[in-house]
């Protein structure tokens, strides 16, 4: 009989299957717990990534990326910090060495020392049992055969990746499954379908390499150049040239839509790609591809992105979700925001099943919105400010109550986050504030519009950013009216954009949306057309809603041609949605225009049969 191991306060039995600490049992998903014992069980020996994914899914071909999950799960669990570990160990590429000690103890008993106490933390993830339900619905759906995609939708810390992880993580249990996690990178400079390349990767290394290695002769001979490429010594960050990317792309995009469909025939396929908005175009097309081809397969994509309906978004990604939005080839998982009982078992389950006082919730939830990230980042800091206790028999417990007045306790969180922005000097400051109005990427142009700033000087102080590694810069230019090019960059992280853009006052964004909007349309002058979606959203955002309206109606008529009818009709109905803001005076006569507009439209597309979108050769939609 396998002895009880004892490492820390911990027990862990193998017999039972239990993990037992001071606070009592602490639930572990069974893979999650079969990391931990193969960990345990070598202690002091680096685990190569190959060797845990052989010893605990034997069947399943997952990629080495699903044990990050676990392995931040458990450090969760044991209250182990990656930076400075006292029990699991990272080596970086390698794998994982569990570095505390551990000594056998049978005759502990599988109760362990404080049996019977509450179970800590429950499956799942609070406040998303109904989007992890529908994605679960989604994929047994597959099992007949039909292709699946979801995006989940939500703000900055919404919790979309927490979402994907879980859900692979319940999948990856309970299912044979080939299961891929790719991630967009935020960084300029990533390969064409880079996310594809490394879950392709990954599978060539699990335990049934031979067969993918086999399938990717036979369906993406091309590739593979392009999987080595990729997971070479230089890793990621290596670079081709570019002008060698565009020729092979297409058929790359051909090939592996071919070979996940093969492979989807021995078992499903369910790929997660988490920050969509930060994937190349390539990897777009394949998502198209995938959800358009004919034919059934046991086809499932999980995509997480940021909603921004904006301008900024980037336009081949929102292109790509409204389209298989409207042709229902794809369906949109939203986040919300946490309710008050979500942040209570939240609480509970960070404190081993024992109920948060009232007050904190409220608090948290009052001052996160229902933001987790935020809601996480607050608690985080009440803790460290000894306002909050955890104690591992009683539960949370809060040595003062935190009031209406501690809202500059929440203000402290927030700065905390902008630490780095205060760092910068102030020029660099008001570069990086007026940026965030103008998008996660933006042309120097709007800089120093907005800053009244020489364009040289706005160009400079753009460098500067990226040599701080704040801003990257995109490779085109816009070329403005004049004839005069003005260089892109982008924000590296998008959450840093978002605090830019969230703590400056509503109004003074108003403000600086108009005056973007009022400069770009003095520029373009009659052909102003051109880029009426992004006037659209700069009048949407500044207020301007009569403008927001006749904008967002040229943008319809631009989309009729490039995207379609139902894409038109979208942006009709928000400028519908708009009239509400106009005065009573005006109001009825522009919604009669719009009614017309609208049904014009939709007589035209009804005439056309419903396939008003036009596609590129990969059933992609055609740029
Ligand atoms: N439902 C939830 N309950 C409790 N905590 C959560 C929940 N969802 C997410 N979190 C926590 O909130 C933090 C932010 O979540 P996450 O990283 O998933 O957000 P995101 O939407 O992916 O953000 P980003 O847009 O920056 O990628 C994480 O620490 C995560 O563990
Ligand atoms: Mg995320």
């Amino acid at each position: 009989v396998p002895a009880v191991k004892r490492f820390g306060p911990y027990l862990l039995d193998p017999v039972n299957q239990t993990l037992n600490g001071p606070a009592g049992r602490i639930e572990l998903s069974p893979k999650t717990f079969g990391v931990l014992q193969h960990l345990v069980g070598n202690r002091g020996r680096l685990l190569r990534h190959e060797e845990l994914l052989a010893a605990v899914w034997p069947n399943t071909f997952v990629q080495p990326e699903i044990l990050k999950t676990h392995i931040r799960m458990l450090r969760k669990a044991l209250g182990d910090d990656a930076g400075a570990p006292r029990f699991i160990e990272t080596r970086a590429r390698l794998g994982y060495r569990f570095i505390a000690e551990v000594t056998s103890d049978a005759e502990a008993g599988a109760g362990g020392p404080a049996a019977g106490v509450a179970a800590a933390t429950t499956p799942g993830l609070p406040g998303r049992a109904a989007q992890l339900a529908r994605l679960h619905a989604a994929l047994a759906a597959t099992d007949a055969g039909d292709r699946r995609v979801a995006f989940v939708t939500g703000e900055a810390g919404a919790g979309k990746t927490a979402l994907l992880d879980t859900f692979a993580e319940e999948a990856g249990a309970t299912r044979d499954l080939w299961l891929g996690c790719g991630r967009g990178r935020a960084r300029s400079g990533a390969e064409p379908l880079q996310p594809l390349l490394e879950i392709l990767g990954g599978w060539c290394r699990s335990g049934a390499g031979a067969a993918v290695r086999q399938m990717l002769a036979l369906h993406a001979p091309s590739c593979r150049g392009l999987i080595a490429t990729a997971l070479g010594p230089a890793g990621p960050e290596r670079r081709r040239s570019s002008a060698e990317a565009p020729a092979g792309t297409a058929r790359a995009v051909r090939e592996i839509a071919d070979l996940l469909e093969a492979m989807a025939e021995l078992r499903p396929v369910l790929l997660l790609l988490d920050d969509l908005h930060g994937m190349d175009e390539a990897t777009l097309a394949l998502v198209s591809t995938l959800a358009r081809r004919p034919g059934r397969r046991r086809l499932m994509i999980v995509a997480a992105a940021r909603p921004d309906a904006g301008a900024d978004a980037p336009q081949p990604l929102r292109r790509l979700m409204l389209d298989l939005l409207v042709h229902r080839l794809a369906e949109e998982l939203p986040l919300p925001p946490l309710a008050a009982p979500d942040i209570a078992a939240w609480l509970a389950a960070e404190a081993g099943g024992h109920a948060a006082p009232e007050d904190l919730a409220a608090f948290l939830l009052t001052h996160s919105d229902g933001n987790p990230m935020l809601a996480g980042a607050l608690l985080d800091h009440l803790v460290e400010a000894a306002m909050v206790q955890r104690d591992p028999r009683l539960g949370w417990r809060l040595a003062a109550r935190p009031t209406g007045a501690d809202a500059r306790e929440a203000r402290r969180v927030q700065q905390m986050l902008d630490l780095e922005i205060e760092e910068l000097d102030p020029a660099e400051r008001q570069v990086l504030e007026a940026a965030s109005i103008a998008g996660r990427s933006f042309c120097t142009w709007s800089v120093y519009t907005m800053l009244d700033l020489a364009p040289a000087m706005a160009e400079d102080l753009c460098r500067n950013l990226c040599r701080r590694d704040l801003l990257r810069e995109v490779g085109q230019r816009n070329i403005l009216p004049d004839g005069t090019a003005s260089p892109r960059f982008a924000f590296v992280h998008g959450l840093f954009r978002d605090i830019l853009h969230q703590r400056q006052a509503a109004a003074r964004r108003a403000v600086w949306h108009r005056c973007l909007g009022e400069r770009a349309e003095a520029n373009w002058g009659p052909r102003a057309h051109v880029i009426a979606a992004e006037l659209a959203y700069r009048f949407r955002e500044g207020g301007d809603w009569e403008r927001a309206i006749l904008y967002s109606r040229h943008a319809a008529r631009e989309a009729l041609d490039s995207s379609g009818v139902d894409a038109a009709l979208a942006l009709l109905e928000l400028a519908m949605e708009h009239c509400r803001h106009l005065p009573e005076a005006d109001r009825s006569c522009t919604e009669a225009a719009l009614r017309q507009e609208i049904a014009r439209l939709a007589r035209q597309g009804r005439e056309a049969g419903g396939r008003a979108v036009p596609r590129g050769p990969d059933g992609a939609p055609a740029h």
